[in-house]
This record gives structure tokens, C-alpha cells and sequence, in this order.
């Protein structure tokens, strides 16, 4: 999962798609990245944690990272929550098989980003785990 800080809406993803998933019984391992690295090391944003927590999933344990190539061979699947950044991991990608790998979570929209307007948490939130369900049936079989 990639946004651009890895603060805010990759953490969200990340922690619910991993909570479905554990919650299936699939051995799946999710991550998150950011495509800047501002906020490398620290936890995600208190408003995501809140929200996270109201639907009863803890993300406080994560701590952001910057993306980095090698993610490209070590995950199945690249999805990014916006245009813009899709388009800068798609620039770091070497080849076709790795571009193969990237595509945006929603499929055809965009994750708005909820940094500077706390009010869109709650969507944001609802708009990850409706799309998280949808990648457990799409990718659990
Ligand atoms: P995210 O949100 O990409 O969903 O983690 C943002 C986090 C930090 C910043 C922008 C968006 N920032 O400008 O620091």
C-alpha cells in the first residue's frame, strides 16, 4: 500500500487489509510505503490511528517508511492511492514485470488525501475497507 507520507491513508489500508486477512486465515503479508520520506520512522497520523480504533483495528505499531525499489521484488502487488504517486512509482520501475505489479487501489479513482482536512478520516476509512473486502475475494482465491 503507497501514499505520500505513509502516514495517513497507505497505514490505513495496511492495517486493515492485514486484519482481514488474518481474520480469513491467509498467510498474507501487507505492507505500507510512502513515495516522500518526511515522516520516515514515525507512527501513522493520530487522526488515522482514531479512526482505525473506532473500527477496531490498532495501527499504532506501524512506523512509515519510504518506498524503495527493492519492494518491487518483494511484494506480489503495488497498489498506490493516488495518481500522482502512481505515477512516481511507476518512475522508479525497471522493468515490465515490475510495472506489471502497480496499479491504484480503487482501480479507476483516488484515495482524496485526508492530511490537511481531518473531515475526510471517516471516507477515507470507509473507502479502504469496502476496497480491502473487495482484494480478499479478488485475491484470496
Ligand atoms: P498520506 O497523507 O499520503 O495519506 O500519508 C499525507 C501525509 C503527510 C503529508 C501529506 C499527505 N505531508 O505533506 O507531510
Amino acid at each position: 500500500m503507497v501514499c505520500l507520507g505513509n502516514i495517513c491513508r497507505s497505514p490505513l489500508a495496511h492495517g486493515v487489509l492485514q486484519h482481514l486477512a488474518d481474520s480469513e486465515g491467509l498467510d498474507w503479508v501487507v505492507d505500507s510505503a510512502g513515495t516522500g520520506g518526511w515522516h520516515v520512522g514515525e507512527p501513522p497520523d493520530d487522526r488515522a490511528v482514531a479512526v482505525a480504533g473506532n473500527h477496531g483495528i490498532d495501527i499504532s505499531c506501524q512506523r512509515a517508511q519510504q518506498f524503495n525499489p527493492r519492494h518491487f521484488d518483494e511484494y506480489d502487488h503495488i497498489l498506490v492511492m493516488d495518481r500522482e504517486n502512481l505515477n512516481r512509482i511507476l518512475a522508479l520501475a525497471e522493468s515490465q514485470q515490475q510495472r506489471s505489479k502497480v496499479r491504484l487501489f480503487l482501480e479507476d479513482s483516488e484515495v482524496p488525501d485526508p492530511y490537511f482536512d481531518s473531515r475526510l478520516f471517516e471516507l477515507v476509512y470507509q473507502q479502504i475497507e469496502i476496497r480491502c473486502r473487495e482484494l480478499l475475494r479478488i485475491l484470496g482465491k
